[in-house]
């Protein structure tokens, strides 16, 4: 998609060509200074009771009288806020569903001054809203025509170019690493095995000039992975630990790393999942597909720092060469792991990705997984819960999510949530009891990132949606690569 900026006398916006023009209104009124022909046609409509300047109302005229474009999409935002405004857009291109717009230019009317974050939604949600899955549906009907996409930007608005241009680069450049997570989550499980993980891999760096190795089990046995290696070993499909590398900066500064989750199916293994809704273990991956989506996006932004990605993929299945409940694992770290459930195959993986992070000698590591049912309850769909062992972690994972709307929760990490994962024959038990069950998760993971600075986000609840709109959300590469823009020196 094509994404443009035009500054423009926002009295006379009637007269700006395209195939429509979308205006997201804050406010119960329209502000004196507006267009006064549009003014009036928003007033009339209100009038005839067709239309409201509350939030999530929206309306779409055909040739209104004295407007250059054929097709006026009317969506209110009710306040002038952020969120609101993500919302309004997202309602307004949805109205362009189905519709022969090539060309959609957009308007916020009724908002302090244009941002860096209302030029980054904009984006955003045009990218969002042009996405169908058709890699294993071809016959998909196209959900727009739309191809280019421009932001009016008010002539009176002394600063909206340099925010527009900052926010629609970000906007682009996530929107980006958002279609690659999508599209990876939802690709089915045959489709999307360890191996094309790190095929995609492999392109991303290809295209974007990354440093890109992506190892198979024999590299990983010689670096002693032996607890990913025991989640691996039930599944016929090959496993695949891929490092990717963005250098932006100095050889000598120290990066920041992001690790996946890579489970491109969780049956569960021995202690195999109830059947209803297994299917929505292909997205068990999502959290390697955001760290790559993350990469992809910093990969456009081009920031000065460096960056390290780290994914570790593989299935987690029954067979008879599958990890048993009761059996014993060795970790990279030398730290042994009594399994008492095969399902819990997240931290399994990760907790060798996470000794491996150690010889980057990072400046933050931050990990994400789709890891527990529990967080799903405890957060639902809306928050990813996060987690810190550092403060400042904390507070910058927090900001981010608040940045891009892409929202997380910090969650507790004291040493009482520790005492279930004791063991009488390993060092630590691989699950303790079901209550606070991501937190234990954490705590597990925890033991694991003693010698960094470590966050870690459980986007069990958030990286995919179920029902009628089941698919991969993208979620968090919003959060993520705001995270390490603000590491930047
Ligand atoms: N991938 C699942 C977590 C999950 C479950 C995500 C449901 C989204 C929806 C993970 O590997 C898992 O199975 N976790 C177990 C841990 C338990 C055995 C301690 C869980 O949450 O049930
Ligand atoms: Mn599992
Ligand atoms: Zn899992």
């Amino acid at each position: 998609m094509d994404f443009r900026t035009q500054s423009t006398a926002f009295d006379a916006l009637a007269a700006l060509p395209s195939d429509a023009l979308i205006l997201v209104i804050a406010g119960e009124a329209l502000p004196a200074t507006f267009d006064a022909g549009l003014s009036v046609l928003i007033n009339d409509a209100v009038k005839l009771g067709d239309f409201e300047l509350k939030a999530g109302k929206t309306l779409t005229l055909q040739r209104p009288q004295g407007v250059k474009a054929p097709r006026l999409v009317l969506a209110a935002a009710g306040k002038p806020s952020l969120k609101a405004a993500r919302a309004a857009l997202l309602h307004g291109f949805a109205q362009l569903k189905g519709r022969g717009v090539a060309h959609a230019a957009v308007a916020f009317v009724g908002f302090d001054a244009m941002t860096t974050g209302l030029a980054e939604q904009f984006a955003l949600a045009a990218g969002e809203s042009v996405y169908v899955y058709r890699h294993t549906k071809p016959s998909a009907p196209a959900a727009s025509k739309l191809v280019k996409v421009t932001l009016l930007l008010d002539k009176a608005d002394a600063g909206a170019a340099k925010a527009a241009k900052v926010g629609v680069a970000l906007g682009q450049a996530i929107a980006a690493g958002i279609e690659l997570a999508r599209e990876c989550g939802n690709l089915p499980g045959n489709y999307a095995t360890p191996t094309y993980l790190g095929e995609q891999a492999k392109a991303l760096g290809l295209s974007h000039g990354l440093k890109v190795e992506v190892m198979d089990k024999k590299a990983v046995e010689k670096l002693g992975m032996g607890s990913f290696l025991s989640v691996a070993q039930g599944s016929d499909e090959p496993l695949r630990f891929i490092v990717a590398r963005y250098d932006g900066a100095a050889k000598t500064q120290a990066p920041v790393v992001l690790v996946g989750k890579g489970i491109t199916f969780d049956s569960g293994g021995i202690s195999l999942k109830p059947g209803a809704d297994m299917d929505e273990m292909k997205f068990d991956m999502g959290g390697a597909a955001s760290v790559l989506g993350a990469l992809r996006a910093v990969a456009e932004i081009k920031p000065k720092l460096n960056l390290v990605v780290i994914i570790a993929a593989c299935e987690n299945m029954p067979s008879g060469r599958a990890l048993k409940p009761g059996d014993v694992v060795t970790s990279m770290s030398g730290q042994t792991i009594e399994i008492l459930n095969t399902d819990a195959e997240g931290r399994l993986v990760l907790c060798d990705a996470l000794t491996y992070a150690e010889r980057f000698k990072p400046s933050v590591v931050v990990d994400v997984a789709t890891l527990t049912g529990a967080c799903v309850i405890a957060l639902g769909g809306v928050r990813s819960g996060m987690y810190a062992n550092d403060d400042d972690v904390a507070a910058a994972l927090a900001a981010a999510g608040e940045a891009s709307l892409d929202l997380c929760w910090r969650m507790p990490l004291d040493d009482e949530y520790e005492e279930g994962l004791k063991s009488n024959f390993a060092d630590v038990a691989n699950v303790g009891s079901r209550a606070g069950g991501s937190i234990t998760a954490a705590k597990f993971l925890q033991r694991f990132a003693g010698k960094f600075r470590w966050g870690h986000l459980d986007i069990a609840g958030t990286a995919w949606k179920s029902g009628a709109a089941k698919g991969g959300t993208g979620r968090p590469v919003g959060l993520l690569t705001h995270f390490v823009l603000s590491q930047v020196r």
